[in-house]
């Protein structure tokens, strides 16, 4: 990242830079250059005398003038910033100057032109063959204005620059041009001269046709005056571009002519796909087309910087948590991240309109609505955590056309791995920093077993998977019965969904309960789920019926607020119509044996799932031996369970959790470090914890915990649990890495502040992207 403290480079990278073309780009990066120490003498060609005078006048030039061969003896780089019908006879320059001596063989050949395949053509035409020297480049840089006057050293910082490698460039002349590039701050790309081309061809020259296009359409139109008088935001936004220069766009559109009307003839097509959905007024597929391409623009940086979706630039946050002391209220928890995902999934897999209400708008459920929005489906909302699904049926998906991005998500890769091992498309599904280091041979594995091709393509069985859609040689999946080492719902959820479409029956047989959302969910929709035990089974070649889906709210998300009233004093917290699903109330259970104070109330179902209100009143928590059959029923609870288990009376013995050191982070560690940190004595076992609580049995509620510094390891649940912390705190706590908390809890710190806690939420840019 470039910083504007840092110091001018001490050792200059070229003896003399000759700049050809004193325009905003060229004077810009001589300014950069001088600035920042890269040569000891610049000099520039120019046509126009006066830029030259007022460049030798400002210091920036040691020399100028109209000719190249004047001043360019004795330079080792060339920056080119001419126009790019101009670059022939300025590279016909060079290369007399080269012949005559005025310059070496391997002086550098850069240039900041907008196409690059013509800059080499002319090089080539000018040279006979590519000169050593040559790197092609392109900052992706610009400003309103141009000329000498407009020019700023900054003009490059942060912005991307493209660096064409070519297989007759020198090493080492490509490696200075990168550390001038990064010297003034820019971040350097390289790809091929053709992709380039091919690129800037969608994403600057299209844009730029049409927008001058559009100006043209209406000023030609009769009523031209009115056109423009009432043209508004958007007619000014979408031709903003048609202000720059003709003269520029008219030599790229023809330096880079072929790709261009490639992308053109692409852009027809778009243009006429929508014109029949609109003559035929087919709303479903218009909403599908709109609603993807308004979640692209807004979504296509995270994907490209693997960040968060939520958010709209690369944030970081952190808490700073003051001691309080107690808790009360009664509030609405979001809904649940399981059922979220599930509804996505099989309501865009079923025949009909299904319509959902208490979706979870956190990012991992939107991670998964984006994933079947770029497979075609028209999704509608979230408005107010409402949705309409559009569902497509079991073979309606179409290939996404870009990698699908699940950033944090286990869940939607685990499960979505299943689906999309038996479409007829292949696919690519890719994550964030933390997913992509998650185990996902314990989905491959079974799937490969059942006939999917699927490759974990990281480095130890993990993601990019890329996934061979077994449809695609007319082929099915087959049915297996799998004991599953682990009770894990993700593993299970993903053989029954891959099982929709085997060949026969698949069953799965898990150690212990494990959330059966999917078994319920599937029974919802019309496909018949046989449960025997702990074996699961489902059988191929059946249909999905759209049905309403009402999610309850997230007890996993609740957990945070039971623990905060349980081991706060005199506290009582209600929380409404959350789901108690039995294969998820492991932390009730647990709970209530460390002898909390918990009622149910109001229990009725919605969904098809069990909900009830919760109400938590403090209490004095003993410490207990975790059963572990309990385990998988509180999988996600535990980072919170540690809270409480700090602050009850005696020792809890965590043990059969191995799982947890596989999750958004290795909860056992970094739980531990957390805990030790604020004072706790616990120790790490192989597969849990042992925690000596620091509680007293005087009914008083002391501090437990002292201050510190938590690193969440941007794990959401890991934060949100020593947030609770500071209940019983006696000095503040800050927790790092805090941005994780919107994949599963939007707006838990305002919740949690509306109850009692005080939390100040610190938003920076974050210097990891
Ligand atoms: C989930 C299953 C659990 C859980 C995760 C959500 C699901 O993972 O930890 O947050 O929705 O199926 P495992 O199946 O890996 O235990």
């Amino acid at each position: 990242m470039y910083n504007p403290k840092r110091k001018p480079n001490k050792s200059p990278l070229s003896q003399q830079v000759c700049v050809i073309g004193l325009g905003l780009i060229g004077a810009s990066v001589a300014q950069a250059i001088k600035d920042h120490g890269l040569s000891p003498r610049i000099v520039a060609v120019d046509r126009h005398a006066l830029s030259l005078a007022e460049a030798m006048d400002d210091g920036l030039l040691q020399a100028g003038s109209a000719v190249l061969s004047d001043v360019v003896a004795g330079s080792d780089m060339i920056v080119i910033a001419v126009p790019v019908q101009t670059v022939p006879a300025v590279m016909n320059d060079i290369a007399a100057a080269m012949r005559a001596g005025l310059i070496a063989s391997d002086c550098i050949i850069t240039d900041v032109c907008s196409t690059k395949v013509n800059v080499i053509e002319a090089a080539q035409a000018a040279f006979g063959a590519l000169p050593t020297g040559l790197v092609p480049a392109h900052p992706i840089a610009g400003a309103e204005h141009s000329g000498y006057h407009a020019r700023r050293a900054t003009l490059f910082v942060n912005h991307s620059v493209i660096v064409c490698t070519l297989e007759s460039s020198a090493a080492k002349a490509i490696t200075t041009v990168c550390r001038i590039w990064e010297a003034i701050g820019a971040q350097v790309m390289t790809m091929s001269a053709t992709r380039h081309d091919q690129i800037l061809a969608h994403t600057s020259h299209l844009p730029h046709l049409l927008a001058f296009n559009l100006v043209e359409q209406l000023a030609g139109h009769d009523d031209n005056l009115d056109m423009f008088r009432y043209a508004a935001g958007g007619f000014r936004d979408f031709s903003r571009i048609a202000a720059s220069d003709p003269k520029m766009w008219h030599d790229i559109f023809f330096a880079n002519d072929d790709a261009i009307i490639k992308a053109l003839d692409t852009y027809n097509d778009y243009l006429q796909h929508l014109r029949t959905l609109i003559v035929q007024k087919d709303s479903t597929a218009l909403m599908g087309l709109l609603g993807r391409a308004q979640a692209a623009r807004r979504h296509f940086g995270h994907m490209l910087s693997s960040t968060p979706y939520t958010d709209t630039s690369t944030m970081s946050a952190s808490y700073t948590i003051t001691p309080s002391t107690t808790v009360s209220g009664t509030i609405a928890i979001p809904g649940d991240k399981s059922v979220s995902h599930r509804s996505i999934m099989l309501g865009s897999l079923a025949e009909g309109v299904t319509r959902v209400t208490g979706f979870l708008e956190g990012e991992d459920a939107l991670a998964t609505l984006q994933a079947f929005r770029d497979m075609g489906v028209t999704i509608e909302g979230p408005h107010d955590g409402e949705l309409v699904i559009h569902g497509v049926g079991m073979n309606g998906l179409k290939p996404s056309k870009t990698p699908i991005y699940m950033g944090n998500s286990g869940t939607s890769m685990r499960l979505l791995s299943g689906i999309l091992a038996a479409q007829s498309f292949d696919s690519v599904l890719t994550g964030d920093a933390s997913l992509t280091k998650r185990p996902m041979e314990r989905v491959a594995a079974p799937l490969r077993q059942m006939g999917a091709i699927i490759q974990s393509t990281g480095e130890k069985g993990t993601a990019p998977l890329s996934i061979t859609g077994r449809a695609t040689a007319g082929e099915t999946l087959k049915g297996i019965d799998y004991d599953m080492p682990v009770a894990s719902a993700q593993i299970k959820s993903c053989l029954l969904l891959a099982g929709l479409w085997a060949e026969g029956t698949t069953s799965v047989t898990q150690p212990e309960v494990s959330r059966d959302h999917t078994e319920r969910m599937l029974q919802a929709f019309g496909y018949p789920v046989t449960v025997d035990g702990n074996r699961i089974s489902v059988t191929g070649g059946g249909t999905l019926t759209a049905c309403d889906i009402a999610v309850p709210a997230d007890i996993s998300s609740a957990a945070f607020f039971m623990v905060a009233a349980a081991i706060s004093q005199n506290s009582e917290l209600t929380l409404k119509q959350v789901g108690i699903n039995p294969t998820r109330t492991g932390i009730i259970d647990i709970l209530k044996l460390m002898q909390a104070d918990i009622t149910l109330s109001n229990q009725t179902h919605v969904g098809g799932e069990p909900v009830a209100d919760i109400t938590i009143r403090a209490s004095q928590l003993v410490g207990i031996e975790i059963p572990e059959h309990l385990v998988p029923l509180a999988i996600d609870e535990f980072p919170v369970l540690f809270i409480a288990a700090s602050c009850a009376v005696g020792r809890t013995v965590l043990t059969g959790a191995k799982e947890l050191r596989v999750k958004e982070s290795d909860r056992i560690a970094v739980m531990a470090t957390g805990l030790q940190t604020l004072g706790i004595d616990c120790e790490v076992t192989e597969d849990g914890m042992i925690i000596n609580g620091k509680g007293v049995t005087d009914g008083s509620y002391p501090a437990v915990f002292g201050g510190g510094h938590i690193v969440s390891h941007h794990d959401h649940r890991i934060a949100m649990s020593f947030t609770v912390a500071s209940l019983r705190a006696s000095d503040t706590i800050t927790i790092e890495g805090t941005e994780t908390v919107n994949t599963s809890f939007p707006d838990f710190a305002g919740l949690a502040n509306q109850v009692g806690m005080a939390i100040t939420v610190t938003e920076s840019e974050s210097t990891e992207a």
